[in-house]
């Protein structure tokens, strides 16, 4: 099929490089021209394992390629994604402006039947308004546009595996002619055995905010189990693998720590929250999700002071900058969240990250960004480990004992074995786990 993704972020990429590899003939639209030019050269705007590959076997194969000007290939198209922005409002509401502005920009293109689909993480009822604005713009041809719900369910970091082997896939619409083009498009998915679930339109767009919402209340959950453990000298891994041994609690996303951040889950539970408000519905959950995340970086802050006492003339190694492992992405990172709180207390703080350095500096200018690990620790009173990286869990705990001020880690995401770390020799700080209090 004739495909066009309007919008070159992280969704937009990674559909647009997905739908090329199954042999669909897609353009990547974006009105930014430098980096388009960029994508062209096959440089892309932010670290995703796989992707390049993907996108150059797209662009050899002739199936994907990058343009500026929605003229060329709109009119030819069969499906438009829309994966543009929606970041949040001050008021927490998604701004759906660019969702519109693009819409509006499609439709004078528009030649002939088209299935609009819906791809950026909107309220429900956006589809509605979508179908206005096609409508309004195109009155010729109100009887060939289809507009569809498709959200998106994959992972920053892993985006490559989720896209072309997806738990399932989604598809909201309101007619046959909607459905049957979402079938032909995901084909060679649904024939490995990839479920695709057809609902209504509104329902697709809610199911995706009740899924992120739900994810960040299972972090929560277990992030509050931690503060409990901790006072009642439990161990929250522990009692984290007994709840996830009941298949219907579930392992996953029960990992306490420093909290969630990234990009979806700290704004689509405020959207989801004000969509809810918006209906009329008081959801005080979703707002108790949020506080408990924030109190996991204050919980951390807490320990370091614990272990440092004054954080005046003391130097904390930060051990992973990013909101989670295998992404360059800090955007609402909890490292970074935590980070300010210690430069604010007025200590000096060095981090260090595989991918996410520069991004970091750039956040948080203060923030001193070193080579490698054992130059951030080199000196520093304490070492917080804040980003789950592999290359920490491979960290030569000798070598950082010898170059640390102070033998003193803050293990903010359950890294090591608390046993083994106090048999090394550290003060061993966890997180929802028995509190050793050795520090200065
Ligand atoms: C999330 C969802 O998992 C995707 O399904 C969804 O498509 C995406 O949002 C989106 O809406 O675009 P992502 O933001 O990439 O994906 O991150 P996750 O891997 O889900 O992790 C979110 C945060 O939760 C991270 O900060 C992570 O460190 C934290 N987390 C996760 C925990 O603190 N504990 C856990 O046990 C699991």
């Amino acid at each position: 099929m004739r495909v066009v993704v309007v919008g070159t972020g992280h969704v937009g990429l990674l559909t647009a490089a997905t739908l090329a590899s199954l042999d669909h003939d897609v353009v990547g639209l974006d009105e930014d021209e430098e980096k388009i030019g960029q994508l062209e050269h096959g440089v892309t705007p932010f670290y995703e394992p796989g992707l390049l590959d993907l996108m150059e076997d797209g662009s050899s194969s002739g199936h994907l390629r990058f343009e500026v000007e929605p003229a060329g290939a709109v009119p030819k198209a069969d499906i438009l994604f829309i994966c543009v922005g929606t970041p949040a409002r001050a008021s927490g509401e998604a701004n759906l402006a660019s969702v519109e502005r693009s819409a509006r920009s499609l439709a004078r293109h528009l030649s002939g039947p088209v299935v609009v689909v819906e791809k950026s993480t909107v309220p429900a009822g956006t589809a509605d308004r979508l179908w206005n604005v096609l409508r309004r713009e195109r009155q010729d041809l109100v009887d060939e546009i289809e507009v569809v719900s498709n959200p998106e369910f994959l992972r920053e970091g892993q985006g490559v595996e989720d896209s072309l082997r997806p738990s399932r896939i989604l598809v909201g619409a309101r007619s046959v002619r909607g459905f049957e083009a979402m079938r032909r498009l995901y084909e060679p998915l649904t024939s490995e055995g990839i479920r695709l679930i057809e609902t209504d339109i509104a329902t697709a767009e809610l199911a995706k905010h009740a899924c992120n919402a739900f994810l960040a209340l299972k972090v929560s959950y277990a992030n509050a189990l931690a503060r409990l453990c901790e006072r009642a000298g439990a161990d929250v891994t522990a009692v984290a693998d007994v709840m996830g041994s009941d298949p219907r609690i579930g392992r996953a996303y029960l990992d306490a720590g420093l909290g969630y951040g990234g990009y979806c889950f700290p704004k689509d539970l405020q959207a989801f929250e004000r969509l809810a408000a918006r209906l009329g519905y008081d959801f005080p959950l979703i707002r108790e999700v949020a506080r408990i995340n924030d109190e996991a970086v204050h919980a951390t802050v807490e320990k370091v002071k614990d272990a440092l006492w004054n954080l005046e003339d003391k130097r904390v190694a930060l051990l992973g900058l990013s909101f989670k492992p295998r992404t360059d992405d800090v955007r609402f990172s909890p490292a970074l969240a935590l980070a300010r709180r210690l430069l604010d207390e007025g200590a000096t703080v060095v981090g260090y990250d595989p991918e996410a350095g520069a991004n970091a500096k750039s956040e948080v200018p203060d923030l001193g960004v070193a080579a490698s690990a054992y130059d951030a620790i080199d000196g520093a009173h304490c070492m917080v480990v804040c980003t789950e990286w592999d290359e920490f869990r491979l960290l030569e705990l000798e070598r950082a004992k010898g170059l640390l001020a102070h033998p003193i880690v803050v293990d903010a995401r359950n890294l090591f074995d608390p046993a083994d770390m106090r048999a090394r020799g550290f003060v061993y700080y966890g997180m929802g786990r028995a509190v050793e209090h050795g520090g200065l």
